[in-house]
């Protein structure tokens, strides 16, 4: 049974993409530090598949811990989800951001370079395109300049990752993600942000938990069809199996030279206003929702051309936005 590290792997996508590969039938080692996650998300995931993935928190910036562990466990991928992802922090604390995130993947590479490993994915994310010009945004969209610490660490790693691949002939896969939305039907796991979400998705359910008094619509003056920004909402447990098919891409060598980029989204443009209405109808609510100013450093639109992934991954996004707003919403309820 090939035997698959999963960093980040307590965390949103990483857990749903554990239990992915477990159910593809990969045995599935996590590392997580816990510093945006929490234990009892093993547990559920052994109560999912019945199988619990094998657990070590460690701080992968330590290149020690890191250097022992693979001494420890002869691995087969790795599939990279550890990163700090909150934008506006990231532009508080930009040297947490570029050490933590830069300095964990580096420390990954090392290893798999000093041991001859092989099939790595990395965790990156279509904000590295900016404000596109065209929509749908495909894999060949111009790469523009960061607005964020965050992003820029998922730019400068599709970098690193390039010549890490040239230079040591390695396969590899870096998967931009669009909005990752919902939680497994099982509602087991979901997205589970610590503190004041930044996400639009989990302040929706939240807001419709009592948790916060209303949600905050950041814009309504936006050039779209209904004033709100357009983003394109991909349900985590089509996202996660992406990862499954991107690694079997890879241990089956069917992969193209060099690094191969893929755009994960489902295609649609959704605005903020049609997330809000569909998360109301599909859960038979109401939810109390504010017009306010817009976000510093938001973009307009972004939506996914996803041609690629589905011509060389086979891969199609089935879920509709209701299922995934019905989803985060029967997850909500269980926290
Ligand atoms: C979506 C839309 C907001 C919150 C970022 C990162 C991306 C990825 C996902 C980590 C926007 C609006 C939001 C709220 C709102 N990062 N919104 N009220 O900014 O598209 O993407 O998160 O995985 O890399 O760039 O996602 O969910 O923050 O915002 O109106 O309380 O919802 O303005 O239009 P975003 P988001």
């Amino acid at each position: 049974m090939k035997k698959i590290l999963v960093t980040g792997g307590l965390g949103y996508i990483g857990s749903h993409t554990a239990v992915a590969l477990q159910e593809a039938g990969y045995e599935v080692v996590i590392i997580d530090d816990l510093s945006n996650s929490e234990l009892f998300v093993l547990d559920r995931i052994t109560e999912i598949t019945g199988t619990k993935p094998e657990f070590h928190q460690i701080d992968l910036k330590d290149s020690e811990k890191v250097k022992a562990f693979f001494d420890g466990n002869q691995i087969d991928g790795v599939i990279h989800f550890a990163a700090h992802k909150a934008v506006g922090e990231s532009v508080q604390k930009p040297l947490m951001y570029f050490k933590n995130n830069l300095l964990s993947l580096l420390n990954v590479l090392e290893q798999m370079q000093e041991r001859s490993l092989d099939n790595f994915i990395f965790s990156s994310s279509c904000t590295v395109y900016g404000q596109a010009d065209e929509m749908p945004i495909n894999e060949k969209a111009p790469i523009k300049k960061a607005e964020s610490p965050y992003a820029k660490t998922k730019q400068m790693g599709d970098e690193i990752l390039e010549d890490f691949v040239s230079a040591y002939s390695k396969n590899a896969i870096s998967l931009r993600y669009f909005n990752p939305v919902g939680a497994h039907p099982s509602a087991l796991i979901g997205e589970l942000p610590k503190g004041v979400p930044n996400n639009l998705v989990p302040f929706v359910t939240q807001t419709a938990a009592g948790v916060r008094d209303y949600l905050s619509i950041f814009g309504n003056d936006y050039p779209t069809r209904d004033g709100t920004a357009i983003r394109d909402y991909i349900y985590v447990c089509d996202l996660a199996d992406a990862h499954v098919k991107a690694l079997t891409r890879l241990i089956e060598k069917k992969n193209k030279s060099g690094l191969e980029i893929f755009n994960l989204g489902t295609g649609i443009g959704s605005t903020v206003l049609e997330v809000v209405k569909s998360f109301e109808e599909v859960n038979n609510l109401k939810l109390n929702y504010k017009l306010v100013d817009r976000r510093a450093g938001d973009i307009v639109e972004a939506y996914s051309d996803n041609e690629l992934a589905e011509k060389e991954l086979g891969w199609k996004p089935e879920t509709s936005l209701e299922e995934s707003m019905r989803t985060a919403w029967e997850w909500q309820k269980g926290l």
